[in-house]
């Protein structure tokens, strides 16, 4: 199928907005993505005519509602390829279920001494968990370093690596650097050595096809906002094996089989296990609709699409003067920059008055940003939505605001 811009844009209604009197170009999907109508439909529909408690009731809504729940995991499951549904936890995004991997399987594995590989490009949220975790069980997180042009220097792992190397957690793609890492390279290495995987997919699987079985990865993990869908769900996989091995991380109900006051708990199988309480079935549902909607587009059409924007995004901001770009030149969909010494609050704030929305800070990755010796940086994230008028009014923007503050800055 080829791609329709027009018409994919039209499928977003939040893209007809203005914000300061100027068309809103929006480059922040990275953080997150808008929702095309089918998603916020999905959702609304589910309230207004499905709604109910899902594994609680005998009644019609709620067998409705469970059947509508438990079919979005088997389509997750084909989504991702993985071998069967009950490798599929819901869970509220990336960060929880890095959190729940953490917990549950490293509170389990981990003795002192351990250690836990990460690298020095990840989100804060694959990395905070593994410190928790480490510093509860006497474990050490350790990480692959960065190459000067923002890859990881995959030549140090083996050194890193040892025989109490437990996990290896590494992004998929770089929220900051738009790095693709080559992970079913790190996975086969990490397997060689007998070491779990996890593998953060946020800032993947809205661009690309992600086969788990072909990954050989233990855990792949991704946040449904980022690919279309609704905020507060997410997907965690796990291998089946690992995932029956791994205690409850939440209690209370539905993730028990018995209860007893004065015989002891027993739990439900995985995935359920991991699922206390009243799950967001409505987002769920509004997730079986992105993943449908993004299956039907085609992510060989959508890759390719992304490819041609990000190479035009490259070639126009290289003609902006002091801009100074992180990063490998093949990346994925995100352009990290800083216009010569301005920080980058200030050129996210112009950019705001002409109608761009960008992110700027430090991208919940610090060690990145000590990397780089920045404070912070902006970031333009591209998407199947966005368009070459957009990169325009950005380079555009960008000049203005470089001969705007220019004359105040550097006397
Ligand atoms: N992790 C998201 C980002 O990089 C929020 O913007």
């Amino acid at each position: 199928m080829s791609f329709d811009l027009a018409r994919v844009r039209a499928s977003f209604p939040l893209l007809t907005r203005e914000v300061n009197g100027q068309p809103l170009a929006y480059l922040d999907s990275a953080a997150s993505a808008q929702k095309p109508q089918v998603v916020i439909d999905a959702e609304s529909r589910f309230y207004e005519h499905g709604y109910a408690a899902v594994h609680r009731g005998i009644h019609t809504l709620s067998a409705e509602a469970t059947t509508k729940m438990e079919n979005v995991r088997i389509q997750a499951a084909q989504f991702l390829n993985a071998a069967s549904a009950e490798e599929i936890v819901f869970v509220k995004g990336t960060t929880e279920a890095i959190n729940l991997v953490a917990s549950s399987w490293g509170g389990n594995q981990l003795q002192p001494g351990d250690n836990i590989i990460i690298t020095e490009m990840e989100h804060h949220a694959n990395i905070v968990p593994w410190q928790i975790v480490a510093e509860r069980t006497g474990a050490e997180v350790r990480f692959i370093p960065l190459t000067a042009n923002g890859k990881l220097d995959i030549p140090k792992l083996p050194a890193l690596m040892d025989s109490r190397t437990r996990m290896l957690a590494v992004t998929h793609v770089s929220n900051v650097l738009g790095t693709e890492n080559p992970v079913k390279a790190l996975v086969a290495q990490a397997r060689a050595a007998g070491v779990a995987t996890l593998i953060d997919g946020a800032q993947a699987i809205m661009h690309q096809q992600v086969d788990v079985q072909d990954l050989d990865c233990d855990f792949y993990v991704f946040s449904g906002h980022k690919i279309y869908g609704p905020t507060g769900i997410g997907i965690l996989y796990g291998r089946k094996a690992l995932l029956d091995q791994m205690p409850p991380w939440e209690a209370g109900g539905s993730m028990i089989a018995t209860v007893s006051l004065t015989k002891g708990t027993t739990y439900a199988t995985a995935p359920w296990r991991f699922e206390a309480g009243s799950p967001n079935t409505g987002a769920i549902i509004g997730l079986g609709a992105a993943l449908k909607w993004v299956s039907e587009l085609g992510l060989e059409v959508i890759a390719e699409r992304e490819q041609q924007l990000m190479n035009y995004a490259l070639e126009k901001l290289a003609t902006v003067p002091d801009l100074v770009i992180y990063g490998p030149r093949q990346r994925s969909c995100v352009i990290a920059f800083n216009l010569g010494k301005h920080h980058a609050f200030d050129v996210g704030s112009f950019l705001d008055q002409y109608g761009i929305a960008i992110r700027t800070g430090h991208h919940c990755a610090m060690p990145l940003m000590y990397h780089y010796q920045v404070p912070a940086m902006c970031r333009a994230s591209f998407v199947l939505y966005n368009s070459e008028e957009e990169v325009d009014r950005l380079v555009a923007g960008l000049i203005r605001i470089h001969r705007l503050l220019g004359l105040s800055f550097n006397p």
